[in-house]
């Protein structure tokens, strides 16, 4: 069940494109983003589970556009931060959220695999904060917020193909916020530990069982507990940090 949470104004008058927005990280962040006064526009694959957030958002008195679109696609990459500004003037803030997490090792990935896992995650991520970061400077900057992962920052067995390209979303997160600080565009990253979504449920029960023991604080994390990191970031309290990797990891990669 969908529900806006009660928010403080924290997002008010910010215009914000949240990627990958149907399930898991990306939902949560959207409805979190929406309590919190964001306007926003959601983009998905999945036509079907984005309207139903859409209708959740607009129910609840939220300003929310939805873009269907691939973002390792130019054209919808361009498209969906093209819709924010037609609809708000602007954007302020970019969640580059949308992924795929395979599991695989490296006897069994082809390099096929690898291209079309760096192809979303990679690929898209680069596209999405391209053309968000061109709307940006045109209204004096903004915050990009993108997800990395504990895979993005340290080794683990069976990450072949995903590991790889969440090193890209560190990657891109320290470049980007080197290159544009000075242009008053924020870009900092989270790296979710194990987190209980569509995508750890499609993982084999061995691979959650031994990444959740792995989590000094005991369990998985919940997709809320990942957008209240996003947001912060994603807000003007954190108008100092860019260029941060902040884990929400339970733990994890302080061991
Ligand atoms: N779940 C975890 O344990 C975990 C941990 C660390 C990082 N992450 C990262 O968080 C992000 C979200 O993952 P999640 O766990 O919420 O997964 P999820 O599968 O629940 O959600 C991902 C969403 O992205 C969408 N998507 C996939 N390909 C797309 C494309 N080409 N264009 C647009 N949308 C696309 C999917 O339809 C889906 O709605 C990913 O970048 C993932 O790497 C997840």
């Amino acid at each position: 069940m969908d529900t806006v949470p009660p928010g403080l104004g924290r997002l008010k008058n910010k215009a914000a494109l949240v990627t990958g927005a149907s399930s898991g990280i990306g939902r949560a962040t959207a409805l979190r983003f929406a309590a919190e006064g964001a306007r926003l526009v959601i983009n998905d694959v999945d036509a079907v589970r984005l309207e139903t957030l859409r209708l959740a958002i607009a129910g609840a008195g939220g300003e929310v556009r939805s873009v269907v679109g691939d973002v390792s696609k130019t054209e919808d990459a361009r498209a969906m931060v093209a819709a924010a500004v037609e609809a708000f003037g602007r954007l302020d803030v970019l969640v580059a959220n949308a992924g795929i997490i395979p599991e695989m090792d490296l006897a069994t990935a082809t390099a096929d695999d690898f291209d079309h896992v760096m192809a979303i995650d990679g690929r898209g991520m680069f596209l999405s904060c391209k053309f968000a970061v061109e709307a940006m400077l045109k209204t004096g900057g903004g915050s990009i917020v993108c997800l990395s992962s504990i895979s993005g920052e340290a080794g683990q067995k069976r990450q072949a193909v995903y590991g790889p390209a969440k090193f890209v979303a560190s990657g891109i997160t320290k470049h980007l916020a080197v290159e544009l600080a000075a242009q008053g565009v924020r870009v900092n990253a989270v790296a979710p530990g194990t987190i209980a979504t569509d995508g750890l449920r499609k993982m084999s029960e061995e691979y959650i069982a031994g990444v959740t023991a792995a989590h000094p604080i005991g369990r998985v994390g919940q997709p809320a507990e990942v957008a209240n990191a996003i947001l912060f970031l994603a807000s003007d309290e954190a108008s100092f940090i860019t260029g941060a990797i902040l884990p929400v990891d339970g733990g994890y990669l302080a061991q």
